[in-house]
């Protein structure tokens, strides 16, 4: 509610009043982006999420105006030389420049997002704290660090401000070497103090302090103990290289609070190795659906390992309660989980022109020594559905050479590739090809036409694919009848 008010509220400003985001040409470009510190938005004005980024990008402005950071956009439908020469091959694409050197904008497309990105690319990555601004810097951010070393530590504060350089974008960083600061902290020098607006509101690291250490340290402390995930605070989880457990549940569900608290002590208990979060099972239906769990048994949960690309949901038949869940993450956690694979039935009889490929089977056909050429799609995918009739041919082509070549086809959205695999797919159709004695997939690349298959097939095989099955064996037949014929001489 709050977000569509503040949209409406933006779209009648921007009519009415001058916008605080400058629009760039050609020209104007070079010095803008040579100031300290600027963002730039590269966009298209037909692009959907470039519609969806303008009312925040305009608030942000406005906010970031009082901190004189400039906030610009490029219209790349115009300046598109400006833009190709910028890198530019997607919208909207985010650029922070400091004195015309562009860096990778790493924030959400959210105000908030923006604001606090930018406020922090503003700061230097460390900054000086005293007993001065010791309260006011404690609360600066959602996430604040502040070391408290003793003034002639110089290693821990170097270890200290290289951490902070290399992850300036994630978190507030400061440095106290006063010792009022100290001793307000109530700290032994050295230390680090995370101070944060949720949980338990403080965390310390106290001992010696490395790069390895303060990692662990900030993130096993900095993601909230069981908050609720979106696609703004998902990168946040995605990157912190540990599983992460979701509670599906709707959020205008009346029992929810009272089900996410059940599962606080499992989080607790699992803190720093798998994170928890609830989601709303209404709304991210789609993203149950891809770690296997059935709409719409709400609530439901499942743990996803992001990295390796694997997805564990808890069986739906159960209640999402404290001992279920907690006994399932324990499991999880002993390696006593098998991840979920999501498969077809493996066909009883192969009789379509190509080999229908199922999840269950994927291991074996492709430890086969066989030539392979695998059709990745999807039954709604039009360019599948154009490719079809030239993918049967080719099935059809090389049917009597089925024990050196296999042309499949498989269900993506049915069945999911396995890990093993080491790849996923992005779009449809994506087409692969393992040459027979090989383990490495190639991506095939080329038109879609049959004689662009069979040029590739023929250049790329390992196996004889042209000279058809039991020849040998055809061969004995044809003298087998021949000496038979004998025989009645
Ligand atoms: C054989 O495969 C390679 C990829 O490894 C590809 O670049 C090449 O075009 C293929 N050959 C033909 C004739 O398609």
């Amino acid at each position: 509610m709050r977000t569509s008010a503040v949209l409406s509220l933006v779209g009648l400003a921007t009519a009415a009043f001058a916008s605080d985001v400058v629009d760039l040409t050609g020209t104007t470009f070079p010095d803008f982006a040579a100031q300290d510190l600027t963002l730039i938005e590269f966009f298209a004005p037909w692009c959907g999420h470039c519609k969806a980024l303008a009312p925040h990008y305009e608030e942000a402005a406005t906010i970031l105006k009082k901190d004189k950071i400039p906030i610009a956009k490029v219209d790349c439908t115009v300046e598109s030389d400006l833009c190709s020469s910028q890198g530019v091959n997607g919208y909207p694409t985010l650029k922070v420049f400091r004195k015309g050197v562009p860096a990778e904008y790493g924030g959400t497309r959210k105000t908030d997002g923006i604001v606090s990105y930018m406020k922090k690319q503003a700061l230097p990555a460390v900054s000086d704290v005293t007993a001065e601004n010791h309260d006011e810097f404690k609360t600066a951010d959602k996430v604040v660090l502040v070391a408290y070393v003793d003034e002639s530590d110089s290693k821990t504060q170097k270890t200290f401000r290289d951490f902070a350089d290399q992850y300036r974008d994630d978190y507030l960083f400061g440095l106290s070497t006063d010792a009022a600061a100290i001793a307000a902290a109530n700290v032994k020098p050295p230390a680090v103090v995370m101070y944060k607006t949720f949980d338990e509101g403080r965390n310390e690291l106290e001992g010696k302090i490395s790069s390895d250490s303060l990692l662990t340290f900030a993130k096993e402390h900095s993601v909230p103990l069981l908050d609720e995930i979106s696609p703004d605070n998902f990168a946040t989880y995605a990157e912190a290289g540990i599983p992460l457990a979701y509670i599906f549940v709707p959020a205008n569900d009346p029992k929810r609070e009272e089900i996410v608290k059940a599962i606080e002590p499992v989080a607790r208990e699992h803190k720093g190795k798998i994170n928890f979060v609830w989601i709303d099972s209404n709304k991210f239906a789609d993203h149950a659906k891809s770690l296997n769990l059935q709409e719409p048994t709400w609530p439901a949960f499942a743990i996803q390992n992001i990295q390796a690309m694997t997805k564990f949901p808890l069986d739906q038949s159960k209640t999402v309660d404290f001992a279920t869940v907690s006994s399932f993450v324990k499991d999880f956690a002993n390696g006593k989980i098998q991840p979920s694979i999501k498969s077809q039935k493996t066909p009883a009889v192969q009789d379509e022109p190509v080999y229908v490929l199922v999840a269950d089977e994927f291991e074996k056909v492709v430890a086969e020594d066989k030539d392979l050429l695998v059709e990745f799609y999807a039954p709604w995918c039009g360019h599948c559905k154009k490719l079809k009739p030239t993918w049967d041919t080719l099935g059809e082509r090389y049917s009597n050479a089925k024990s050196k070549i296999t042309v499949a086809k498989f269900d993506a959205t049915e069945n999911d590739i396995p890990s093993s695999a080491g790849f996923r797919v992005a779009g449809f159709p994506t087409i692969k090809f393992k040459a027979a004695g090989s383990s490495e997939w190639i991506s095939y690349e080329g038109d879609r036409s049959l004689e662009s298959f069979v040029e590739f097939l023929e250049a790329n095989a390992t196996n004889d694919i042209n000279s058809p099955d039991d020849e040998e064996a055809e061969l004995e037949g044809e003298s087998e009848v021949k000496s038979g014929r004998h025989d009645e001489l």
